[in-house]
């Protein structure tokens, strides 16, 4: 009984240490040294190549090595076996901490005060408001951003939150569906894509859902932040949206081409941060022994958890 761990691009050393003290005795194997397809049981993937997995007779489950699915989803030949994504406190608290970051580094103006050092500039205006002048919208309420618009809340910023179905958060005022996304943008200075892309979502941040965001706020324009996918943006429009002012400042994560493409004028705009798709890693440690608890459960009879609804698309 072997597991597959195809993930293209990742050291699988890692890995492999963590499997085998978790669930010794099973081997681990990769596409370019898988030979006895009918031995795997389960696979344990990040993009894998499209077709492979219905290669596998035997397959009794698929496990995310990220909370986003959409690349697993994309492959048109997928096997009819559960798909487990990985929902973990470490990712979780990996990805609120970039999500307070960037939004106290747009509310403190990180951009100026780096660029007033590097010309040794002593200036302050006095006009520095404080997180409880900011009204922060997040877009999708599931396991991150439950988490991102606690610690928000925490923090002071006035915190909303917009998912699908109708849920409630202490200290957030939660919207749903189309009604509740115009009320949610009407009042957002900052605005945070914490999404999955779906059949739904692709291209959802455009100039149109720009142009709806609250241009009343503290910081002279919206912001937007993004840790979704970078399907959900369409860039052209941030680009034009940044220049003609629509758009005051943005922190991607995601973008629509990884690695963003180096003829992008998001890595040189003035209004921009950009990470290379990190803002929450999977770290063998919190991940490894995520899955394994998984195959171990499963294999008690226990049914799999955070699995993932094809329908819906996450
Ligand atoms: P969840 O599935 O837990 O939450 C998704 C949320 O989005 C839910 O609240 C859901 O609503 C809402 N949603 C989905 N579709 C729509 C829609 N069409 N309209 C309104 N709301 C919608 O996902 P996670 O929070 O775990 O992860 C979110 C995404 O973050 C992942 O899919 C992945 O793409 C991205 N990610 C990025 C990382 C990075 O490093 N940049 C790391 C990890 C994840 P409802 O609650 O009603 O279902
Ligand atoms: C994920 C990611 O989906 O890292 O977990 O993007």
């Amino acid at each position: 009984m072997s597991l597959l761990f195809a993930a293209p691009g990742w050291d699988e050393g890692p890995w492999r240490n963590r499997f085998a003290a978790l669930l010794p005795g099973r081997a681990l194997v990769t596409p370019e040294k898988l030979v006895d397809r009918a031995a795997v049981r389960y696979a344990i993937v990040w993009r894998c190549p499209r077709g492979l997995l219905a290669e596998l007779p035997q397959l009794e489950a698929i496990f995310s090595l990220g909370a986003g699915v959409d690349a697993i989803l994309s492959d048109s030949n997928l096997p009819d076996v559960p798909i487990a994504r990985i929902v973990d406190p470490d990712l979780t608290a990996r990805m609120s901490e970039w999500v307070v970051l960037h939004c106290l580094m747009h509310l403190r103006q990180a951009r100026r005060y780096e660029r007033q050092q590097r010309e040794r500039i002593w200036a302050d205006d006095h006009d520095q408001p404080a997180a409880a002048d900011l009204r922060v919208g997040v877009l999708g309420l599931g396991e991150l951003g439950r988490d991102a618009a606690r610690k928000l809340a925490a923090l002071g910023f006035q915190v909303a939150a917009w998912s699908a179905s109708a849920k409630t958060a202490p200290g957030v005022a939660c919207f749903d569906g189309p009604a509740g996304l115009e009320a949610m943008l009407a009042r957002s200075d900052v605005l945070v894509a914490l999404l999955p892309l779906t059949a739904a979502t692709r291209g959802f941040l455009n100039a149109r859902l720009f142009a709806r965001l609250a241009r009343d706020g503290r910081l002279g324009g919206p912001i937007l932040i993004n840790a979704g996918r970078g399907g959900l943006q369409v860039e052209a429009d941030i680009v034009a949206a940044l220049d003609s002012g629509a758009l005051k400042g943005a922190s991607l994560d995601v973008f629509e081409t990884e690695p963003l493409p180096q003829d992008s004028p998001l890595w040189r705009h003035p209004a921009v941060f950009v990470t290379p798709h990190n803002a929450a890693i999977s770290h063998p440690d919190a991940v490894a022994r995520a899955i394994a608890a998984q195959i171990l459960a499963h294999e008690r009879g226990e049914p799999l958890r955070n699995v993932v609804d094809r329908s819906r698309g996450y």
